[in-house]
């Protein structure tokens, strides 16, 4: 058994929240500064309120701030686009790639994220890999294939030595958003071992339709180093209480510390 690890607990704000709601999240992370003992902590803004958070979080309050997307060049011509390098001027220190709507709505592949995995290490970033089947990919039994070759793929423009730098989120496309169903436990418990075992990334985590309810027996999942969230975490209340089962988990429900 090596050092304890830590827990990881995400939410992505999606295109959601005001600079002023993006703030009062924040002081609602510094209110709870205590509350983050043996667990990795962040928060993913819109690129409009990265800096805004980052100013709100002294450097006492451990909660990381993630982009949600970035270009893979570290310049030029692509209006609409920002950098690697911007995002973490502006304080992000992870960033998202590829997640499935980024996927389905804005034509992402596994050449476009394999090309921003890339570029998030070269600029310093921990890339937050996205991958997960689509339902019908589920109903025919292939998920493991298509994630596994998912995560090849999006890795394969990365040197043996950077992988550790990576951290991996399965998130099946039929369990995210308002149209989701909540996962029971052994559906996703073989991807999380294929995921866990096979590829030497930092730490893997489920998401898709993750709540209260849900989120212990999510984490104890063997393989699963975290929880990565959307609805359920956008508020700070909500957050915070995911914060402390992953905490509280740590002590009592799994003795490895996992
Ligand atoms: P959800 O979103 O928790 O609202 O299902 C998850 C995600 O998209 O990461």
């Amino acid at each position: 058994m090596g050092r304890a690890r830590m827990t990881w607990i995400g939410t992505s704000w999606k295109m959601n929240k005001t600079l002023a709601e993006a703030r009062a999240f924040a002081d609602g992370l510094v209110a709870a500064r205590g509350a983050f003992d043996g667990v990795t902590a962040f928060v993913i803004p819109a690129h409009t309120a990265i800096a805004a958070v980052r100013e709100r979080l002294p450097p006492d309050v451990p909660v990381l701030i993630g982009a949600q997307n970035a270009h893979w060049a570290p310049a030029g011509a692509y209006t609409g686009e920002v950098s690697m390098g911007m995002v973490a001027d502006a304080g992000a220190t992870l960033v998202e790639i590829g997640h499935s709507e980024r996927r389905e709505h804005f034509g992402e592949t596994d050449d476009t994220v394999a090309l921003k995995v890339e570029a998030a290490v070269a600029a310093g970033l921990t890339p937050l890999l996205c991958v997960g089947e689509p339902g019908a990919v589920r109903a025919a039994g292939r998920e493991i294939d298509w994630v596994a070759g998912q995560v090849t793929r999006g890795l394969s423009r990365l040197a043996a030595g950077d992988l550790h730098e990576v951290v991996v989120a399965y998130e099946p496309v039929w369990a995210i958003g308002e149209r989701g169903r909540e996962p029971v436990t052994y559906e996703i418990a073989p991807v999380m071992e294929t995921l866990s075992t096979g590829f030497g990334v930092r730490a893997v985590l489920y998401g898709g339709s993750v709540n209260r309810r849900n989120a212990a027996a999510l984490l104890d999942v063997p393989g699963i180093d975290g929880l990565f969230v959307g609805r359920a975490a956008w508020d700070v209340a909500d957050f915070l209480a995911l914060v402390r089962i992953a905490a509280a988990g740590r002590h009592v429900g799994r003795p490895d510390a996992r």
